[in-house]
This record gives C-alpha cells, sequence and structure tokens, in this order.
C-alpha cells in the first residue's frame, strides 16, 4: 500500500519569499488570497530570467530570441492546457484575466446569440465581473438578465434555477467557488441542465482554478475563465478556455496585429485559434511567468493542496465560530478557504485596520459583489481567505486579532 506524503506546510513556505516579512512589527499573516496569491520564487525567476536572458517578441521573428520566446510563450499555453485538461492548445487564450475573457464572450457569441427579448442567467453570488458584461450586453440589444437565487448558507437554488431555463434563454454564466462566501458551486450539474436546453455554460474560475483540480472536459463547460495572478502567477495574464466549435463559430473581440493571417484595404482574413482573440503583442512575460506557477502547482498537487486547504477551513470555522458576536456569512456544505465574518458592532473596515495593525492583511468590503451584499443585507464583510501555505497558527493569529479588535472598539 503506498501513503500519501504529508503535506508540509512549512517547506511550502519557503517558496514565498514575501512570507518571511513582518508588516507592523509583526510577522506577515496573508490571509487574502481571494485577491491575489503570494508568489514562489520559482515565478519570480522565471520572470526575471525572462528579461535578463530572452526579452523578445513572439511568432514574429526569425531570431534566435523571438523563437526562444516563442517556444516558452507556447509552452505556457501547453502547460495550462494540460492543467485544465482542455483538448488542445488551440483551445486556451491568453486573456489579461478572468474580467477580460467573459467580456470577450459577451461582446462576441453574446451579441450572435442573445437577440432582443432573449434571457441570460447568472447567479445571486457573481463577481461584479461576472455581472456588468451580461447587463451591458442585454442593455445593447433588449435582452434580459435572469438572476438565480441563493439561500441563507449562500448555496444556488437548483430547482429555481431549472426553472430559469426556458427557450428564451441564450446563455449562462456562473460562478464555479464564490470569492465572497467559499461556496462551490454545482457546477457540472449546471452545465448538463443548460446544454438539455442547448444553452452554453460559462464557468468563471477565477477562484477554482487556484483551489481545485479542474477538467474542463469532465465539467464540459463551454467556457472557463481565470486569472493568472490568483493562482500564484503573475498579474496582467488570464486563460479563456473555449470549446473549439465555439470559437470558430465566433466573431472577433479586438483586432490588430497577431490575429490576422492577411489584410488588403479590401478585406482582412483572421489568424487561426487561438491568435484570432489574441490582437498586439500579448504579455509574454505574464504568460510565461503563468507557465512556471503551473509547474510549481504540479510540484505541489492541486489534490493534495485541496485536501490541506479544506482541513484548515474546518479548523477556521470551528475557531471562528467560537467567538461570541461574530456571524459567518457563507456556510454552504461544499465550500472553499473562505471566512467571510461580521463582528456585532463592528464596521468591517474597522476590522481591516485593528488586524492590520496585528500584520494580520484581510479584505474587507462588498468583495465586488454588491448583489450578494444586498441579499445578505449587508454593506460588506470582513473576509479571510486561504491558501496552501497558510497554517494553523495563522488561523489562532487572526481569531487573537479578532478578540483584539473587540477590546480596541469595547
Ligand atoms: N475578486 C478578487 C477578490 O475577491 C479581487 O478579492
Amino acid at each position: 500500500m503506498t501513503t500519501k506524503p504529508v503535506f508540509d506546510v512549512e517547506a511550502v513556505r519557503k517558496d514565498f519569499p514575501i512570507l518571511n516579512r513582518e508588516v507592523q512589527g509583526k510577522p506577515l499573516v496573508y490571509l487574502d488570497n481571494a485577491a491575489t496569491s503570494q508568489k514562489p520564487q520559482s515565478v519570480i525567476d522565471k520572470l526575471v530570467s525572462y528579461y535578463s536572458e530572452i526579452n523578445a517578441n513572439v511568432h514574429r521573428g526569425v531570431h534566435t530570441l523571438s523563437q526562444e520566446a516563442t517556444d516558452e510563450y507556447e509552452g505556457a499555453r501547453s502547460k495550462v492546457r494540460k492543467l485544465i485538461n482542455a483538448k488542445e492548445e488551440a483551445e486556451i487564450i491568453f486573456t489579461r484575466g478572468t474580467t477580460e475573457g467573459i467580456n470577450l464572450v459577451a461582446q462576441t457569441l453574446g451579441v450572435q446569440r442573445v437577440g432582443e427579448g432573449d434571457e441570460v442567467i447568472i447567479s445571486n453570488m457573481e463577481h461584479h465581473s461576472n455581472v456588468v458584461p451580461w447587463q451591458v450586453l442585454c442593455d445593447q440589444i433588449g435582452a434580459h438578465l435572469r438572476v438565480v437565487p441563493i439561500n441563507d448558507d449562500g448555496e444556488l437554488l437548483m430547482d429555481e434555477y431549472e426553472k430559469l431555463l426556458s427557450p428564451r434563454t441564450k446563455l449562462v454564466s456562473i460562478v464555479h467557488l464564490s470569492n465572497a462566501l467559499g461556496t462551490i458551486n454545482p457546477v457540472k450539474d449546471i452545465v448538463a441542465i443548460a446544454h438539455q436546453h442547448d444553452v452554453p455554460v460559462l464557468l468563471d474560475g477565477a477562484q477554482s482554478a487556484p483551489h481545485l483540480p479542474v477538467d474542463v472536459q469532465d465539467l464540459d463547460c463551454d467556457f472557463y475563465a481565470f486569472s493568472g495572478h490568483k493562482l500564484y502567477g503573475p498579474t496582467g495574464i488570464g486563460i479563456l478556455y473555449g470549446k473549439r466549435e465555439l470559437l470558430e463559430s465566433m466573431s472577433v473581440y479586438q483586432t490588430g496585429g497577431e490575429q490576422i493571417k492577411s489584410v488588403t484595404f479590401e478585406k482582412t482574413i483572421y489568424n487561426d485559434l487561438p491568435y484570432k482573440f489574441e490582437a498586439g503583442t500579448p504579455n509574454i512575460a505574464g504568460a510565461i511567468g503563468l507557465g512556471a506557477a503551473v509547474d510549481y502547482i504540479n510540484t505541489i498537487g492541486l489534490d493534495r493542496a485541496e485536501a490541506y486547504e479544506s482541513e484548515l477551513l474546518q479548523y477556521g470555522t470551528e475557531q471562528l465560530q467560537t467567538i461570541e458576536g461574530l456571524k459567518l456569512i457563507g456556510t454552504a456544505q461544499h465550500k472553499s478557504g473562505v471566512l467571510s465574518f461580521l463582528l456585532e458592532g463592528i464596521h468591517p473596515h474597522d476590522i481591516g485596520t485593528v488586524l492590520d495593525t496585528q500584520g494580520i492583511a484581510i479584505r474587507t468590503g462588498h468583495h465586488c459583489t454588491q448583489p450578494l451584499m444586498q441579499r445578505f443585507q449587508i454593506p460588506a464583510t470582513a473576509r479571510a481567505s486561504l491558501a496552501f501555505y497558510n497554517t494553523k497558527a495563522e488561523i489562532d493569529a487572526l481569531v487573537e486579532g479578532i478578540h483584539k479588535t473587540f477590546e480596541v472598539f469595547s
């Protein structure tokens, strides 16, 4: 019998140089991973080596540097394809991030598929970046947004979702893992149900890609968008996965260099996938850095990271529930490492400020999910969000920080 190696969090932490720093004279306790995650040394080194040894434009030059840069850039695409088990590299489009991926689909497939009086389904727990692009599309076209409601634990009401689907539904776009609640949605079912109505589904994977093993073929989603910077990679780079037949059928998003085959003043012929959607010089360093992040994640193993984070979440939930006057927002059965909470009588921004004096970084506010805050009739929460380099000792520091916050405001 083989036993799985124990997850050695102390060894993992050594890979992240920033975790050694102090904030306000205290060791940094970084619990804002849903906003952006920290970067391992291997990703930082990759960016430095790209700029100091290779830097050149891609797909354009016969010279050695350009070929090396192209190999690294396309190598990163291939690593991402494997990470999410897409069928082919052509289905992996480099974007600026999740937001751009969603906007791209809304302004191409959305414009083509959605007509006046049609409907686009989203949910009550969407990030603004999975609300506003659809709202804009609906306004342009005279279509309507339909919103899947949630229960008080922050779980989607699947019966209501099924009821919302109709011949007028032209697209479904749902978050896989909620940034504000931590809820993991039953996306495989969501996709299967939509497909019974011939409706394509986009999954917002901004929070799931860094924390859950994702297999886009198994999920059968039509699109899956995520960001590099939450996946331990650089900012300004992201991925839009799309099924080939849909990407082929879609009109272009941005136009210009790179995404064309030939141009005359009379007619332009667009390039093949994925380049058709990659106008202009791409974020080459970002893509290569993302490739290094994927390599790093593979050494950790997302399944092992998920198991460890889930243990940490359980510990954090238990500890926070012992605190009188604390209320957790987001108590779904199926959850990943987000602890959103309120403290009786204290504004979340004040919680964040006191915790910062203890070296503890959390996010406070509406988390770009104002309709969700309205659902809970609250303006904001304080949110601790976990990554696989966090420890139980850091959860203990958070608990101590919360007690200190109560003292300050008592
Ligand atoms: N969407 C990111 C967050 O939840 C920025 O913090």
